[in-house]
């Protein structure tokens, strides 16, 4: 694999707080085309490794690149620019917009980036390109009849799609959902798997998930990579990850693995 066609990849990350090393060592690839999983038990630091990957916290040691290009000393802003997109464990969606706005408003503050000005301006052609964009996004996330409801009259599970789709319509190449289906029920989990493997397909980007939730896990996964205390400790298929003592073991007395 070309380091271009490698997508996101992740040598030997290292986070610190203070004294306290919360993630070393982490080392993954999330290629476009393939949603990658990343699991631990809570506290284990994946939302770490999110914030050092979208540039919100820098690590200690380690590279990060994306598309074979070194990003580690770029902004949040100029990493999102170059195809990385996030979502985030907490929601955040405006209320009292409607649905499409919000969607829309993904592609909007991708396009406009670090130049304040455009924020307020843009450029003739971005609003044209950010509703175009917003129409895809909610096509892919089911949610064409939900386009002109307010944000804040929606279901949980609605509103995790409209999250999604607001991620989508940015356009980016790698996505990093961090538990986008907590708060779902089974059959709202199932659909969400759905989604996430029709944008996959439908767009050819990359997803790395970061989810509690192991049957959805499970199923959508190509690949995964688990990790404990900050450490890498498994990296495997869906099916090796399950036959596992180590992952058994970390997960004991945590929640329970789901596969047999
Ligand atoms: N801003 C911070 N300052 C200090 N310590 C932090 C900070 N953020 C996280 N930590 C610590 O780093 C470790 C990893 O936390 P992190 O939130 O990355 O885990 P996680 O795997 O995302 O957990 P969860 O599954 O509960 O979301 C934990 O020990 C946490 O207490
Ligand atoms: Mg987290």
């Amino acid at each position: 694999m070309s380091p271009e066609q490698a997508g996101l990849v992740v040598d030997g990350i290292e986070v610190r707080y203070g004294g306290l090393v919360a993630v070393q060592g982490v080392s993954l690839t999330a290629p476009e085309g393939r949603i990658t999983g990343l699991i631990g038990p809570n506290g284990a630091g994946k939302t770490t490794i999110f914030n050092a990957l979208s540039g919100l916290v820098a690590p200690f040691a380690g590279s990060v690149a994306l598309f074979g290009a070194d990003i580690i000393r770029l902004s949040p802003a100029a990493r999102a620019q170059r195809g990385l997109g996030r979502t985030f464990q907490r929601m955040e969606l405006f209320d009292s917009l409607t649905v499409f706005d919000n969607v829309a408003l993904g592609r909007e503050a991708g396009l406009a980036g670090r130049n304040p000005l455009r924020h307020l301006i843009g450029r003739p052609g971005d609003r044209d390109a950010a509703q175009q964009a917003a129409q895809e996004a909610l096509r892919l996330c089911g949610l064409d009849d939900l386009a002109g409801r307010r944000a804040g009259s929606l279901s949980t599970g609605q509103r995790r799609l409209v999250e999604l789709a607001r991620t989508v319509a940015g356009d980016f190449r790698i996505l990093l959902l961090d538990e986008p289906s907590s708060g779902l029920d089974a059959a709202e989990t199932k659909r969400f798997g759905e989604i996430l493997r029709r944008i996959v397909t439908d767009t050819g980007a990359g997803i790395l998930l970061v989810e509690h939730d192991m049957a959805l896990v499970m199923e959508v996964c190509q690949y995964l990579y688990v990790i404990d205390f900050g450490r890498p400790i498994f990296e495997g298929t869906p099916s090796e990850v399950a036959g596992s003592d180590i992952v058994r073991a970390a997960y004991l007395g945590t929640e329970a693995v789901e596969v047999a």
